[in-house]
């Protein structure tokens, strides 16, 4: 008997065949996520198309997503991504090293960590949000992503360094990211390397590593002569304390390096992503404006919201939730299947590259009722009762869920309340905004806006 037929519920026709030898190639690198979302429409939940004959497949039921990152991880293993950014760090290794690591940095973002950073959040929002108004009374416009994005670096610099930024770093990562979010995942690389003409500048990336390997280091070796210090609450002193559960062994200089790298890139620009459209939000909704304004009164009065408010602003919260879910900052959560297997009535070969696109999975028909409409409401709980647990995973879900998920919703929720609290902001760009997907989901010409001081 052959036991490798498929069962006859197989369909062996998921996707296009697209051109002979490139498949899909030009529809992928103009814009996957428009792919997926057409896919989807076409062929329903699993769709799957070659490139070049390797194997893609998108996936937007909550059933098979719960399957691949939760039930099933062994048999969808998340793929070795090789990039000269994050080495082996926390979001791309594998195997014994992520889960040694994966115990020494979760600890580092539980809530009673996150709350001794609160001060430097608070300290670097109040500068951001004069910043921008002080931008305004001079009757300039910026654009929301960069300058969200230049918030959290801060943010993120002071909590792993405790120093400020330089602007030539800020510069020069932002233009690495530029560069470097073209080549999206595995294929990405295959294009790149096969057709070299593609590649843009490997020298801007060359110069932000070399930036920011020098400032690591040189921080590093500080840190080991100086020892221990009290009062230290960097990321890069838990870092250097951590200890191995099986060996309590410390991480070496590079470890160290590469989870810096890797949670400081996981970060920012997510964060960034999500202030941005959050912000955006809320300027087409003007009843959503007044609704956090009311709250943050009542909450805190005229005083700034402090992270221990954060919890008690539960319609901000919301807000913060429903903007995740209708443009995911993470626009794709990547595995591979490690043999040939079936999910959702397609045999998937080996090798699979699988795409799980959240924007897809959060309007998923069967589980989301009017999808595209803005409504914060839909996470009161007792709307949210009987979901399934993976119709709503912009942090993902299972063992590599992200660490940072707390930290982040703290950040986007104390800074919307702060903004809207402090200033009007008004969007000057042209609506529907038009999105594409670099690292993240970002709008594809900046969001224009002007803020201005509230009087009174
Ligand atoms: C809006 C903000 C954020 C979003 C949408 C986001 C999204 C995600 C997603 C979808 C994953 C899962 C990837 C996978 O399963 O392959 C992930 C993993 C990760 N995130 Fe986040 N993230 C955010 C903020 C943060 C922050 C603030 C940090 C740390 C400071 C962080 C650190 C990480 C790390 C280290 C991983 C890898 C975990 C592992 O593989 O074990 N993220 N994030």
């Amino acid at each position: 008997m052959d036991t490798s037929a498929p069962s006859p519920s197989v369909r062996r026709k998921a996707g296009p065949r697209g051109l002979p030898v490139l498949g899909s190639f030009f529809p992928m690198l103009q814009e996957p996520l428009a792919l997926a979302n057409k896919l989807h429409a076409e062929y329903g939940d699993v769709s799957l198309v070659r490139v070049y004959g390797y194997p893609i497949a998108f996936l937007r039921n909550p059933v098979d997503v719960k399957r691949v990152l939760i039930d099933e991880p062994l048999v969808f293993p998340k793929p070795r991504i090789v990039n000269p950014f994050n080495g082996n760090g926390l979001t791309v290794s594998q195997g014994d090293v992520w889960k040694r690591q994966r115990h020494m940095v979760q600890p580092m973002f539980h809530k009673e960590k996150v709350r001794q950073w609160a001060g430097i959040f608070s300290d670097e929002l109040s500068k951001g949000v004069r910043r921008w108004s002080d931008l305004g009374a001079r009757g300039e416009s910026f654009d929301m992503y960069t300058e969200a994005a230049r918030l959290m670096f801060g943010v993120m610099w002071r909590t792993c360094f405790d120093e400020t930024p330089r602007e030539e770093f800020f510069a020069s990562i932002m233009d690495a990211i530029d560069v470097f979010g073209r080549r999206r995942g595995p294929w990405g690389t295959l294009y790149f390397k096969l057709l070299p003409r593609l590649d843009p500048n490997p020298e801007r990336i060359g110069t932000a590593l070399w930036l920011i390997n020098g400032w690591i280091y040189a921080r590093l070796s500080r840190r080991r002569e100086r020892g221990t210090q009290d009062g230290d609450i960097t990321l890069l002193s838990a870092l250097v304390e951590a200890r191995a559960r099986d060996t309590s062994e410390p991480m070496e200089d590079k470890q160290v390096r590469d989870e810096i790298v890797n949670l400081f890139g996981a970060s920012f620009e997510m964060i960034a992503t999500s202030l941005t459209w959050a912000v955006h939000a809320c300027t087409q909704h003007p009843e959503v404006t007044r609704a956090i304004r009311e709250e943050v009164r009542s909450v805190c009065g005229s005083e700034p919201p402090k992270y221990e408010d954060v919890a008690k602003l539960t319609y901000t919260n919301r807000v913060v939730q429903e903007i995740n879910r209708l443009n995911p900052p993470a626009w794709t959560i990547l595995r591979e299947t490690a043999g040939e297997v079936e999910v959702g009535g397609v045999l998937l070969p080996k090798g699979t590259q699988l795409l799980m696109c959240p924007y897809a999975i959060h309007r998923h028909p069967d589980h989301w009722k009017d999808a595209d409409t803005f409504d914060p409401d839909r996470f009161l709980p007792e709307r949210m009762t009987g979901m399934h647990k993976c119709a709503y995973v912009p942090f993902g879900a299972g063992q590599r869920i992200c660490v940072g998920q707390h930290m982040s919703q703290v950040d986007t929720v104390q800074t919307l309340a702060t903004l809207l609290q402090q200033c009007d902001v008004e969007y000057l760009g042209k609506n529907p905004v038009e999105w594409q997907t670099r690292l993240t989901f970002v709008p594809k010409r900046g969001m224009p806006m002007r803020v201005s001081a509230r009087k009174g």
